[in-house]
């Protein structure tokens, strides 16, 4: 069966009573596809944006909820400046091309991470997406940008500590769900499903507080060869999965 057809026979085969309602994407392996093909690591990232595009496509087509896509983390600023540079284009570039489809289709955007520290363009484009797009209910897409994980927590703490000698709150208040709320992802429910292509097992500080129960779904192939098909697989994999939430059956 190619692979066209496969994704088609997934698709028939995916139960619409249980999608994943957030999935959350670390889009990784652009540079490793592009040096197998004598590029630029930048030529990668551009590849990755079609992949980008049709993965928010498809998990809307399905009936996602939320997709949270980590597009760069704080630790990327370690990168070459060049590098760091193209990715900083790259949302502007991307919303330029893409607003009016994600308006038509009734899309969110939101951004988790430091905002107020990325360059003046960037920033400009992605809070005119937010705002453009602010009233839509379709599904959300939260771009993580300049997002780190345990810079999510110590943020919180840092806000929950202000109440706390502010008197606003007492020590015993203090539980998961004051802590979720004052995450970047407040109000958005923890992902059922986290991808993650190029082969790499691992988290690198994306979402660690709210993956506490997500189910994992790996897979060797780099972001810019992930396609709808791939998608699909992870949705209907996850719907395999025996979800027990620490308790004895799902
Ligand atoms: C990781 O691959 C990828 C990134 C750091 C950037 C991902 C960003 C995009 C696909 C586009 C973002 C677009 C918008 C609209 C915000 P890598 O460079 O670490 O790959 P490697 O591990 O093979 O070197």
């Amino acid at each position: 069966m190619d692979f066209e057809e496969k994704g088609k026979q997934l698709y028939q085969l995916i139960d619409q009573e249980r999608i994943p309602y957030h999935v959350a994407i670390i889009m990784d392996g652009n540079g490793r596809w592009a040096r197998k093909r004598g590029l630029p690591r930048i030529a990668g990232h551009r590849a990755g944006i079609d992949s980008l595009r049709e993965t928010i496509r498809i998990a809307r087509e399905i009936g996602v909820k939320i997709l949270t896509l980590y597009t760069f983390s704080t630790e990327n600023w370690k990168r070459p400046k060049s590098e760091v540079k193209f990715l900083m284009k790259l949302p502007e570039e991307y919303l330029q091309k893409e607003i009016e489809e994600l308006c038509a289709n009734n899309v969110k955007i939101r951004v988790l991470g430091l905002i107020k520290e990325l360059p003046e363009n960037t920033r400009r484009a992605l809070e005119d997406a937010i705002k453009r797009t602010k009233g839509n209910e379709g599904m959300v897409v939260n771009f993580a940008m300049n997002y780190g994980g345990r810079g999510d927590i110590v943020r919180a703490v840092k806000k929950i500590s202000q109440l706390l000698l502010r008197d606003d709150i007492k020590e015993g208040e203090i539980d998961e769900e004051i802590i979720s709320q004052y995450l970047y992802t407040k109000g958005c429910p923890d992902p059922d499903l986290l991808i993650r292509p190029s082969g790499e097992l691992r988290i690198s500080n994306f979402l660690l507080w709210q993956i506490a129960y997500t189910e994992l779904w790996f897979t060797d192939i780099y972001w810019p060869d992930f396609k709808k098909t791939h998608f699909l697989q992870a949705v209907y994999d996850f719907q395999r999965r025996n979800r027990k939430f620490g308790g004895i059956k799902g």
